[in-house]
């Protein structure tokens, strides 16, 4: 009976002692599925570095990138459940929480990348990033990657004829697989970290992906032909668990939140940059045959897909399809 009273009270004192209690760190994961080498890659290390930075001894932020901790498969329903803090999917990985992000999925939608930066600047664009806070996603930035190439494992690779009857990997996506079925090709989703091995055993004939991607994953080492589609975009929201968010003392929101619109103005920075590189690398490799399509050329992958923008009109809202068309013509 003595023994317990005197252990409490030898514990209680020495909690005295020592003083107020130094609070741990909040530990944050932010987990995403490409390399360090990628404009993703070093904006969440730029977020890491600021957000330490701003809050010292507040928070402890912990990046896994290439798929380490969760995949694309795991990664949203993980962040539902609180395994991880912050994740950064492309756009095209949101479809099953709205139907509206389906936007930026529609083929020649965008011009270039600044439009896609002017849209998401927009009233319109920034809407998207609260559309999904009823499921618990809170969207905090956009973060640029850049254009879309189309590549195969064939030495042809020009005109929508040239991929008829092929199999190619698409994100989860209803719009790319409608995309991919439009040019009488065979899509199939499939999660990021699987690509290259897919491409090496002939799973899959081909892919779609920006520069950066395709020179980190070395998918230009398991595929023959690289053609300048330029047919659509792949970008990402970062988001957060809307609910862990907004349990975060203030102060270190507010942190976190500089943090982040400073990390995304050097991730956008630098994206343009990035992809220029790895497509000059992958072109002077020659391992892959990098093809620059004409103005006639990708007028006729333009017709091709064209179908693709009815079948989804419904969904996504004519409202916003104009508002990201008005995005290019500054
Ligand atoms: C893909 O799955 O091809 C891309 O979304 C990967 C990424 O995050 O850039």
């Amino acid at each position: 009976m003595l023994k317990p009273l005197l252990a409490t009270f030898v514990l209680a004192a020495s909690a005295l002692l020592s003083g107020p209690a130094q609070a741990d760190p909040i530990i944050i994961k932010f987990s995403h599925v490409v390399a360090d080498n990628t404009p993703k890659g070093q904006a969440a290390i730029k977020f890491k570095e600021l957000a330490e930075k701003k809050l010292p001894g507040k928070v402890k932020v912990e990046v896994f990138p290439n798929s380490q901790l969760f995949g694309d498969a795991k990664e949203l329903e993980a962040l539902l459940l609180g395994d991880v803090q912050f994740i950064a999917p492309s756009l095209s990985k949101f479809d099953r929480y709205t139907k509206k992000i389906q936007l930026f999925d529609l083929p020649f939608l965008f011009d270039d990348v600044a439009a896609v930066d002017r849209f998401q600047a927009s009233a319109a664009g920034q809407g998207l990033l609260t559309a999904m806070k009823g499921k618990g996603l809170l969207g905090l930035a956009y973060w640029h990657n850049g254009m879309k190439e189309l590549s195969t494992n064939k030495d042809k690779l020009q005109r929508p004829e040239d991929v008829k009857g092929l199999k190619f990997r698409i994100q989860a996506s209803d719009v790319l697989e409608a995309q991919f079925r439009a040019l009488g090709a065979n899509p199939q989703k499939m999660a990021f970290s699987e690509v290259y091995q897919a491409l090496q055993t002939g799973v899959v004939d081909g892919q779609e992906n920006t520069w950066s991607n395709i020179y980190s994953q070395k998918f230009f080492e398991v595929q023959k032909t690289i053609a300048t589609t330029n047919h659509g975009v792949i970008d990402y929201m970062v988001v957060t668990n809307a609910k862990w968010w907004d349990g975060l003392p203030a102060d270190v929101r507010k942190g976190l939140s500089e943090a982040m619109a400073e990390a995304t103005a050097y991730g956008n920075g630098i994206a343009n940059e990035f992809n220029e590189r790895d497509r000059k690398r992958i072109a002077e490799g020659g391992k892959a045959k990098v093809v620059t399509l004409s103005k006639e050329d990708v007028a006729a992958w333009r017709k091709a897909m064209e179908p693709v923008w009815k079948k989804f009109e419904g969904d996504i809202g004519k409202d916003l399809i104009d508002a990201a068309l008005k995005s290019n013509s500054k």
